[in-house]
């Protein structure tokens, strides 16, 4: 294989995405569009990787802050040509092949851009090669017109296109592999005499071909891996695409996935073999889930992780939350970030869990908020304890220890330590920190009127 280098056009603003936000950036499967070229060509093991950027560049930049990736500055979107001609500054003195894609082409895969790689072959290959698709609806893309023997001629713009070349079937997906020296040289000789009054990359397909140089086109690849986004209605296509490969990618390797359709993975969310996943489900971000779990349907978990044999139950939230083995959790339960649930340990329905750590075995099952909390092993929390972590001014930390017991509607107000195995009565607001094995609890006496009501029915 000869050098490869790479250029990502990213400059553009994405006009019909109607966005204030770079269209590169624009997430799909969870992460920004530009990530899935940039990862490929890492992959790939491309030498250099220049990202043309432009508008919302900082913010661009700022989403991939990598090492090995070089930014390339086009102030004025020119055109994907003159975007090109900004990022070869950045190869001079390079020698191999040249591979351009598409930030705004999400889907494209390993296998096809090692197809177009291969049929570059050996230094006699084609000077350049491109990927080209047949869709049903071409509107919007640039059209290979081809000669009448079938070779490829030149690539028409969607806006330059006579009526004739509009119904041409064949368009142009915007992946290219040029030789070097053939582009640095071409790249200089592109005009703007069209209908967008833009550098088109593109035209060097026709330069090749009239200099009598090969050009060939990697033909027939799935059209949905080519589709470029610009606009909110592809950017959906592309997300539903996305996700239905990632279910199938996990599915093949041992997970069930109920309703793969009404399932949404982020790519890279790991998860192990023989959990079942149910409808509506929703993992994000950096999430890993163990074996044997079940997330019932409806639960949304971001950027977390759960031991195996696990059980996630209906309409629970989860958000950077580090959960043991076995635990159980929901339904309806809201894990807010910064929790650290050990093994076994149990939270039920409308209980809310902000920073805190919950030791082996513990049990918070019914209607209770735990913030800015550490919990220790084999407690029970009684319903509606609330851990009263702040004064309006500051939070504050509540700690329980092994074995403790909290009453039903117990308020505990922080700071405030509950020693081990110690116990807190039903309806207790425990105010002063508790000694180890104590009994604390308040209350106001229980008074019996007798004959009260009837009384009170009388006068009213
Ligand atoms: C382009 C191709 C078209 C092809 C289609 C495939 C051109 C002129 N046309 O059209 O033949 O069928 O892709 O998806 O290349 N960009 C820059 N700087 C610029 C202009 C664009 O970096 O000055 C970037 C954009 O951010 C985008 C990519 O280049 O990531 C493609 O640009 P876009 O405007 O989307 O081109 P299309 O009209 O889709
Ligand atoms: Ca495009």
């Amino acid at each position: 294989m000869r050098n490869l280098s790479a250029i990502v056009l990213a400059a553009g603003k994405g006009t019909r995405m109607k966005s204030t936000i770079p269209k590169v950036l624009h997430p799909v499967a969870g992460k920004p569009m530009l990530f899935y070229p940039l990862n490929l060509l890492k992959e790939l093991g491309a030498r250099k990787v220049v990202a043309v950027v432009g508008f919302g560049k900082d913010s661009v930049k700022a989403a991939f802050p990598s090492d090995n990736l070089t930014f390339a500055l086009q102030e004025d979107q020119l055109g994907t040509g003159h975007a090109v001609s900004i990022a070869l500054k950045h190869l001079k003195g390079f020698s191999g092949d040249v591979l351009i894609l598409s930030g705004d082409v999400p889907l494209i895969t390993k296998g096809t851009v090692t197809a177009l790689i291969k049929m570059r072959g050996g230094a006699k290959g084609p000077v350049l090669s491109f990927i080209s698709t047949v869709l049903e609806n071409p509107s919007g893309y640039g059209r290979v017109v081809r000669d009448k023997n079938n070779a490829v001629a030149r690539i028409v713009e969607d806006k330059d296109c006579g009526p004739l070349q509009k119904r041409i079937n064949e368009v142009n997906a915007g992946i290219y592999l040029v030789d070097y020296d053939f582009l640095s040289v071409n790249i200089k000789k592109l005009g703007k005499k069209n209908a967008q009054g833009e550098y088109y990359l593109p035209d060097i397909v026709e330069m090749a071909v009239e200099q009598g140089r090969k050009v060939t086109a990697l033909t027939h690849i799935d059209p949905y891996e080519v589709m470029g986004i610009n606009n909110r209605v592809e950017l959906a296509k592309a997300n539903k695409l996305m996700r239905q490969r990632i279910s199938e990618g996990l599915m093949l390797s041992g997970i069930s996935i109920l309703d793969p359709d009404n399932t949404y993975i982020d790519y890279g969310v790991k998860v192990g073999l023989d959990t079942v996943i149910y409808p509506g489900v929703r993992l994000s971000g950096n999430t890993e889930v163990g074996q044997r779990c079940v997330i019932e349907e409806g639960s949304i978990i971001i950027d977390s992780s759960i031991g195996e044999g696990s059980a996630v139950k209906s309409y629970t939230i989860m958000e950077s939350t580090k959960a043991g083995k076995g635990v159980s959790i929901g339904p309806f339960a809201r894990l807010r970030p910064g929790n650290l649930i050990g093994d076994s340990a149990r939270i039920g329905n409308f209980v809310e869990v902000k920073k805190t750590s919950i030791g082996k075995g513990s049990k918070a099952n019914h209607l209770s908020y735990l913030g800015d909390s550490i919990i220790g092993a084999g407690v029970n929390i009684g319903a509606g304890t609330i851990t009263c972590n702040y004064d309006g001014v500051k939070k504050y930390q509540t700690i329980i220890e092994d074995g403790a017991f909290i009453g039903s509607d117990t308020q505990l107000v922080a700071p405030v330590k509950v020693g081990k195995n110690a116990y807190v009565g039903s309806g207790t607001t425990v105010t002063k920190d508790v000694l180890p094995g104590s009994l604390v609890i308040t209350r106001a006496p229980e008074k019996v009127i007798e004959g009260w009501s009837k009384r009170k029915m009388k006068k009213g």
